[in-house]
């Protein structure tokens, strides 16, 4: 099965959708198309040109002073960014709030970012190359028994919409590759979080999330030929998925807001939808 991207409007679910917390955690994409987060006069600047420095892929705020990392600008300017990146992540809260409210309290705010620039399709390494197909794993930082969940809106202000691939339900995929990944060894990832290479010790999790996330960006016979359907996402629209569960590339678009925030598995209405819980029923036993 395809993930299915569900159309929500300003009064809750479409009709026949059983509840959003459901869709989302069976694999959909929730889609908003009337949720206003409106730009200053003074923040329109910050949609008609990147206020990056060109190191990193996007700029960032982090952390309880949320430092702003990888801006440009003069000081004004950056100070305006960083405020509208704190306002976005309260923009994804009260969305959070309203919309899925089992959730409320429950999830951590992590990073939230300004993403400037054209999806890049040919400078990047295949394992930094989001236009593949992936689900997200983040190979620094062990995510172990919490899920990424990610609030994405679309700002650009010339009408350029943000396209996006997404594939097969997170199960078949893990039919397919879970086989043909190697094994779990606890005494490596122990010495990975002495070595500081991790923030923690790599679970089971960890370990195959990455190395299915890897195997699927090297498989372009599978890139090309799995089950998939373009997506386009319209400026002024919001969309909310799994970024862990749900199979997909970004294939264009250009001026993106991002929120990350985590939730515990048990924290889930449905525990046993999540990836851990699937990969588990995959190797016929739990993950160590
Ligand atoms: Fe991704």
């Amino acid at each position: 099965m395809i993930s299915p991207i569900v159309s929500v409007s300003h009064e809750g679910a479409a009709p026949g959708t059983h509840s959003l917390v459901e869709a989302l955690e069976g694999g959909a994409v929730l889609k908003f198309s009337d949720l206003d987060f409106p730009l200053s006069p003074f923040e329109e600047r910050f949609v008609e040109r990147p206020f990056a420095d060109g190191k990193a892929k996007n700029v960032n705020i982090r952390g309880k002073d949320a430092a702003l990392r990888g801006a440009a600008g003069t000081t004004e300017e950056q100070e305006a960014l960083r405020q509208l990146l704190i306002r976005y992540r309260a923009f994804a809260e009260a969305l959070i709030n309203r919309h899925l409210p089992a959730y409320r309290g429950k999830v951590t705010f992590a990073g939230t970012s300004y993403r400037p620039f054209e999806v890049d399709r040919r400078k990047l390494s295949w394992r930094r190359d989001d236009t593949r197909l992936h689900v997200d794993a983040f190979p620094s930082n062990p995510i172990g028994e919490k899920r990424i969940l990610r609030i994405f809106r679309n700002i650009n202000s010339e009408g350029q919409p943000r396209l996006w691939r997404v594939g097969e339900d997170f199960a078949s995929m893990a039919q397919k590759f879970v086989p043909g990944l190697p094994g779990y060894s606890p005494l490596s990832a122990r010495l990975l979080a002495a070595l500081k290479i991790t923030k923690a010790r790599r679970s089971e999790y960890d370990h195959l999330m990455l190395h299915l996330h890897d195997a699927l960006k090297q498989d372009m016979a599978y890139q090309a030929n799995a089950p998939q359907a373009d997506v386009q996402f319209a400026p002024g629209e919001t969309w909310v998925t799994f970024s862990d569960l749900v199979m997909h590339g970004a294939m264009g678009g250009r001026y993106m807001l991002e929120q990350t925030a985590y939730l515990a598995v048990v924290d889930q209405v449905e525990p046993k939808q999540s990836p851990q819980r699937i990969l588990a029923r995959t190797l016929g036993r739990p993950l160590r």
